[in-house]
This record gives C-alpha cells, sequence and structure tokens, in this order.
C-alpha cells in the first residue's frame, strides 16, 4: 500500500527494530560496532559512516521526499557544505545562487569556495529570465534557490530553473527549509537535491540543530553520503533521534503555523506602524500565484517593515509571547532582526538595495493561540 504524506511522517522511523519491536526507533547511542569475525559485519562498522538511529532518520528523510537517498547532517550549513563540495566535482566553476538567501548561505560561499576557486554569482531567482542569462553565460556548477527565500519571501519558478539549469549542465540544489516536503516536494519538480536546516521545521521544537540533503537520484546520494563520511559532519544519535520525533508532528504543526501565520499576516496588513508585509499567503504578495501553483500552502514565515527604525528596538524588548531570537520554524514564535542576526553576513550595500534594512522584521510563526500572538505584536507595535 502506497501510504500519503501524513501516515510517513506520523510513523517516520517505525519498526526501524524487528528485534524487539519498539515502537520508538532505538538511540543507538554507539561510536562503533563489534564484528562477529574478520571480513564478517553487522552492517555497521562505525557510526560516522553509518549509524541504525540515523539510517532510520535518513530512509524516513528520503521517503518523505520522494528521493533515492537522504544524507542527515550536523546542521544545514554542514548539510550545504556536503552539497556545493559534491556540485562542484564537476570542475564546473560558477555556482548561481538567489540574492537573497540565508546570510550564512552567502558566508560559506565568500569565505571557504570563493578562495578555492568557486565563483558565486547571485541572481534574483524569482526573476526567471534574469537566471537564464546566467545560466548561458556557461560554466554553471550549480544552480542554488530557496523557496520561499529568506528574508523576503519571493517564490521562484522551481521547474521552470530546473529545466533550464539542467538545459545548461548544472545542478538544481533548492533549500526547502520553509516549506518543507509536507508543503513542497522540490524533487517532483525536477529538483537534484533538495537541502533543508532541519534545525528549523522538520525538528519543530527549537532543541536540535540538524541538517539534511535529499538526492533525487541513486548516484549523486551514494557520491554525497562518500562526502558526509570523509567530512563527518554527521549528526549524533540523539539528534537524530530527536529530528525523527520531530517528522512526526510535521504536519499538524505545519498546518496549524501557517494558518496561525495567514491570520497574523492580514492583520499586520492593516497595521498603522507597518509599512509593508511580505508572505506570499496574501492575494496582492508578488509570490502569491506562483506558490499557489506550485505548492500546498504557503508556510509559516513572514516578514514586516515597519515604518520607524527607532520603533524595532522598542518592538524587541516589549514582545512578551514572541521571542527576540534567532532561528524559525519551531513551536514557539519568534521575532528575528535580519540585518543585524540571520544576514549580518551580507554586504551592507547589498541589503540595501533588497530591502533587508533597520524596519525590516522577521517572524517565525509558532502554533500558540493566534489570539495571544496577535495582541502581543499589536502591543509590541504601538
Ligand atoms: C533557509 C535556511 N537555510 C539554511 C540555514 C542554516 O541552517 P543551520 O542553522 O541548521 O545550519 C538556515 C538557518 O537559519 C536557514 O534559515
Amino acid at each position: 500500500m502506497r501510504m500519503q504524506l501524513e501516515t510517513c511522517l506520523a510513523q517516520a522511523g517505525g519498526r526501524s527494530d524487528p528485534r524487539t519491536g519498539s515502537l520508538s526507533t532505538p538511540i543507538h547511542q554507539t561510536a562503533t560496532f563489534s564484528h562477529p569475525r574478520l571480513g564478517e559485519s553487522t552492517g555497521y562498522d562505525y557510526s560516522r559512516t553509518t549509524n541504525p538511529t540515523r539510517s532510520a532518520l535518513e530512509k524516513a528523510l528520503a521517503e518523505i521526499d520522494g528521493g533515492a537517498r537522504a544524507c542527515a547532517f550536523a546542521s544545514g550549513m554542514a548539510a550545504l557544505d556536503a552539497v556545493v563540495r559534491l556540485v562542484i566535482e564537476s570542475k564546473r566553476r560558477r555556482v548561481v545562487c538567489t540574492e537573497d538567501p540565508y546570510g550564512g548561505t552567502i558566508r560559506l560561499l565568500e569565505q571557504f569556495f570563493r578562495p578555492v576557486g568557486v565563483v558565486p554569482v547571485y541572481v534574483d531567482t524569482s526573476d526567471t529570465r534574469a537566471v537564464l542569462r546566467e545560466l548561458d553565460a556557461g560554466d554553471v556548477a550549480a544552480l542554488v534557490a530557496e523557496i520561499p527565500t529568506n528574508p523576503l519571501m519571493r517564490v521562484a519558478d522551481v521547474a521552470t530553473l530546473a529545466d533550464a539549469a539542467h538545459a545548461a549542465g548544472a545542478t538544481m540544489v533548492l533549500d526547502n527549509t520553509f516549506l518543507t516536503p509536507y508543503l513542497f516536494k522540490p524533487l517532483q519538480h525536477g529538483v537534484d537535491i533538495a537541502v533543508y536546516s532541519a534545525t528549523k521545521y522538520l525538528s519543530g521544537h527549537n532543541d536540535v540543530v540538524a541538517g539534511a540533503a535529499v538526492c533525487r537520484s541513486e548516484e549523486m546520494g551514494t557520491r554525497l553520503a562518500a562526502i558526509q563520511n570523509a567530512g563527518g559532519g554527521i549528526p549524533g544519535p540523539m539528534d537524530s533521534w530527536l529530528l525523527l520525533r520531530g517528522l512526526k508532528t510535521l504536519a499538524i504543526r505545519m498546518d496549524r503555523q501557517q494558518e496561525n501565520a495567514q491570520a497574523i499576516a492580514a492583520f499586520l496588513a492593516g497595521h498603522p506602524r507597518v509599512a509593508r508585509v511580505y508572505y506570499p499567503g496574501l492575494a496582492g504578495d508578488p509570490g502569491h500565484e506562483r506558490l499557489r501553483r506550485q505548492a500546498r500552502g504557503f508556510g509559516g514565515m513572514l516578514s514586516i517593515e515597519v515604518d520607524d527604525p527607532d520603533l524595532v528596538p522598542r518592538a524587541l524588548a516589549a514582545v512578551k509571547v514572541f521571542a527576540f531570537a534567532e532561528s524559525l520554524g519551531g513551536v514557539e514564535s519568534l521575532i528575528t532582526f535580519p540585518t543585524v542576526q540571520t544576514h549580518a553576513a551580507m554586504d551592507a550595500a547589498i541589503k540595501d538595495r533588497l530591502g533587508i534594512n533597520n524596519r525590516l522584521l522577521r517572524l517565525s510563526i509558532g502554533i500558540e493561540n493566534v489570539a495571544d500572538l496577535i495582541a502581543d505584536l499589536d502591543d509590541a507595535l504601538r
């Protein structure tokens, strides 16, 4: 029987221990495994290479995204680092990246890959023609996009970009952290590798740092697993288990988070101190139609521009239900000031041009009572 996504999620990691029938995946807190005799192995040798708890997680991640193979990592950045290493095996030099990604993505490309010969190129991935121009210029190892982008919530036409990337001989990589496979299945739209900060919605409780990359082809998955083993940026058994447990409730968390986000976006759109709301769930948002056509929902992230920069420190100090903290996707609502937190690594002139300014706040909406969240924001903004 082919199970629906909600069922796969709820049963993630289930029945991975036929010996005992343990419903919850056992936490194999071990570095190594004893061998029966020379030349024989239980299938597990050393936990950097494989560990049964991590294997259960990776199997679930591949299944949920419909990929051939998934690799779990110690963080979202460790996952992206391994993926960039994989795509540059092609010896092509240019990595075309969305111009407003998570700030750490720029830091990784600029500070660690540019010095070894990689040429990062930034483009507005919601502007398909601009992306095509960069792909036409040739020598592209990969196109790296986010959907929606962080924090400006721009929406790319993923299938068109994936086709164009393939025509240019490049690998299509999508950071799907914001939507998760529950709302958007990148591999069904031609993406080769879906990347996640699993710290966010996949684990969902602001209690673990982890990452994941899911490959459409077995061949890429095998190469990525080799990089994962060589570099060793893996999650430990306990973090793998926490992530598996988080996956079980992804569907209901995400439903509630986006329901709350939709109501909060509508409220903020009419707020006297809010100059602009960035949320593709709003009918007037530039990405609304495009995301509606591609995805099952709009997610639980939104950004706002307030009318006065002096309001920002006051609002951040005044919130009581929202926590002023970096990160997103957990059950607790968070408010972030991107220009000094998540996007500190981005060039100031680029931030200015894009609108990642001293009036922009990013909200990660949790599962709390929506009336409490709205009242908290209203109090803080007034
Ligand atoms: C969209 C996105 N991708 C990647 C990352 C990096 O993930 P991690 O913090 O788990 O390394 C983040 C972190 O905020 C993010 O928001």
